[in-house]
C-alpha cells in the first residue's frame, strides 16, 4: 500500500521519548508483571481501584524530552494488560472510571503540542483483558486450564471489532496523531505463543483505517505487515536498515534499565554516556531512538531517570546539530568513532579520546576548517613535510588522502566530544 506518512519530521528528530505508563506502574515491577505471575482480571484489580496518580503533568515529561532535544513522544494508550488512558467507548477499562477520573491521553497530546512536540501513540495489539481475544503463550492465565476451557469459544473477530474501533477513536477524538506505534506481532512462533498476527489483527483494513483517517501518521512494522519504519527493540543495526534492498526508516526504542514500566528495585542502570552513544551510532546509521522512561505511580519521572534525562540535554545543548536531520557519511570513521553528515558538515564523535593525532582516512583536502564543538577552537591539520628525512616525523605508513587533526592532549568534558569539519563541498 502507498504511503503518504510524513517521515520528514521524523528524520529530523532523530530522538524521540517513550513513555510506559499504566496500571502495571502501580506494581512496580515490570509491565509484563500480569504475565509474568500469572495473575487474574482480580488480582489485578488492586491497580485499577488504586490508579490515582496525584502528580500526573505531561507537561513535566514533555518539557523533559524537549530539553533532551527530542521531537516526538510515544505514550502507551493501552499496553498489553488492555487498560486504557482515554476514555475510550468501547470499555469501561479505562482511567476515566479510576480513583484519577480524567481522559490522560487528551492532557498529554496537549502538553506535547503546548512543547512544539510531535505526537505518537503507543497502542497493544495484544490484550489480556478483552474477552474476545483468545488466550494465546502471551497471556497471564496460558496455564490455567479451567480458565482455557472456559474461553476456548472466543472469537477473535470480536476482539479485532474492538480494536478497529479503539484506532478509529484515537484517531478521530485528539487531532493529529503523528506516529502510531502497534504492539506485537508474533507469528513467528505459532507454537508457544499462539502465533497471532497479520490476519488476527486483520491488519490490511486496519492500516487503511488509519490512513483513510490520518494520512499523514507514521505506522510501525508490528501489525505483521510492512509499515513506513522499522523498529529493532533493544539492540542496533550494525548498518543502515534496508527492506527488499531498499533503504529504510529505522528506529531503535531502548530501556534505561532493561524495564519498560517502572521497576522501582530495578538498578541496572545505562550510563548516559553509555545511551549517547547509542543515539550518536544508530544517527551515524540513519536511524532514531525511541529512548523509553517508566514514569510510576504518581505520574512521575524517577530521579535516576530525570538524571539520565538531563545529561543527555546538556550534551544535546553543545552538540545538537551533529544529530539533528543527520545522517550516515559517506566514509569510513577512525576505531572507536562514529561520523554523522548534514549537508557540507561533517561531524566526529570520538568516543574514545586519541592522543593528539586523528588520522581521518580519505579526507585529505575535502576539509576547509575544523573545530572542536564544546568550545569552538579550531583544529589545525599536520602538515607533513615531505622533505623532512627522519622516519619518526613523517607519520609513515598512513594511507594517502589521510588528513590528520592535531588535538589538545586534554579530552574536553563531555561524555562525547565532537569535532565539527567544514567539508568543501557536500557529499
Ligand atoms: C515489547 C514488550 C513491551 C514493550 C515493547 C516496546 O513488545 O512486549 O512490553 O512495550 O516491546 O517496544
Amino acid at each position: 500500500m502507498t504511503t503518504s506518512a510524513d517521515l520528514e519530521w521524523f528524520a529530523e528528530a532523530r530522538l524521540g521519548m517513550f513513555v510506559h505508563w499504566g496500571l502495571y506502574s502501580l506494581a512496580a515491577r515490570h509491565e509484563w508483571v500480569k504475565n509474568r505471575e500469572h495473575m487474574t482480571d482480580a488480582q489485578y484489580a488492586p491497580y485499577f481501584d488504586h490508579f490515582d496518580p496525584d502528580r500526573y503533568n505531561p507537561r513535566a515529561w514533555a518539557r523533559t524530552a524537549k530539553d533532551a532535544g527530542a521531537g516526538y513522544v510515544v505514550l502507551t494508550a493501552k499496553h498489553h494488560d488492555g487498560f486504557c488512558l482515554w476514555d475510550s467507548k468501547l470499555t469501561d477499562y479505562t482511567s476515566v472510571n479510576t480513583p484519577f477520573g480524567r481522559d490522560a491521553v487528551a492532557e498529554f497530546v496537549e502538553a506535547c503540542r503546548a512543547e512544539g512536540l510531535r505526537v505518537g501513540i503507543y497502542y497493544s495489539l495484544i490484550d489480556w483483558h478483552h474477552d474476545g481475544f483468545p488466550v494465546d503463550g502471551t497471556h497471564p492465565q496460558r496455564d490455567d486450564e479451567e480458565f482455557k476451557a472456559a474461553t476456548a469459544d472466543r472469537d477473535i473477530r470480536d476482539y479485532q471489532r474492538y480494536l478497529h474501533g479503539q484506532v478509529r477513536e484515537l484517531l478521530t477524538g485528539y487531532g493529529q496523531i503523528d506516529y502510531l506505534f502497534f504492539d506485537f506481532s508474533y507469528t513467528h512462533r505459532p507454537d508457544y505463543w499462539g502465533g497471532k498476527g497479520a490476519a488476527d489483527w486483520d491488519a490490511e483494513n486496519l492500516l487503511c483505517l488509519v490512513r483513510a483517517l490520518q494520512p499523514g501518521c507514521i505506522v510501525n512494522d508490528r501489525l505483521g505487515i510492512p509499515g513506513d519504519i522499522v523498529t529493532p527493540e533493544q539492540y542496533q543495526p550494525l548498518k543502515p536498515m534496508e527492506r527488499d534492498g531498499a533503504p529504510v526508516a529505522w528506529e531503535a526504542c531502548q530501556t534505561l534499565n532493561g524495564s519498560w514500566g517502572y521497576d522501582r528495585d530495578n538498578l541496572d542502570v545505562k550510563s548516559s554516556e553509555s545511551l549517547i552513544k547509542l543515539l550518536i551510532d544508530g544517527v551515524a546509521k540513519n536511524g532514531n531512538l525511541l529512548l523509553n522512561v517508566g514514569p510510576d505511580g504518581r505520574g512521575r519521572i524517577d530521579r535516576t531517570a530525570q538524571r539520565t534525562f538531563d545529561d543527555i540535554a546538556a550534551w544535546m545543548d553543545d552538540h545538537a546539530r551533529s544529530i539533528h536531520g543527520a545522517g550516515a557519511a559517506p566514509w569510513q570513521a577512525p576505531n572507536d568513532a562514529r561520523y554523522t553528515l548534514r549537508g557540507d558538515r561533517l561531524y566526529v564523535h570520538l568516543f574514545s579520546w586519541p592522543f593528539k593525532h586523528l588520522h581521518l582516512p580519505g579526507l585529505a583536502g575535502k576539509v576547509r576548517y575544523a573545530q572542536l564543538m564544546s568550545d569552538a577552537s579550531e583544529l589545525v591539520p599536520l602538515h607533513i613535510d615531505p622533505n623532512r628525512q627522519a622516519q619518526n616525523t613523517l607519520m609513515g605508513g598512513l594511507p594517502d588522502g589521510t588528513l590528520t587533526l592535531q588535538l589538545p592532549v586534554q579530552r574536553p568534558e563531555t561524555p562525547v566530544p565532537v569535532i565539527e569539519l567544514f567539508l568543501t563541498e557536500t557529499p
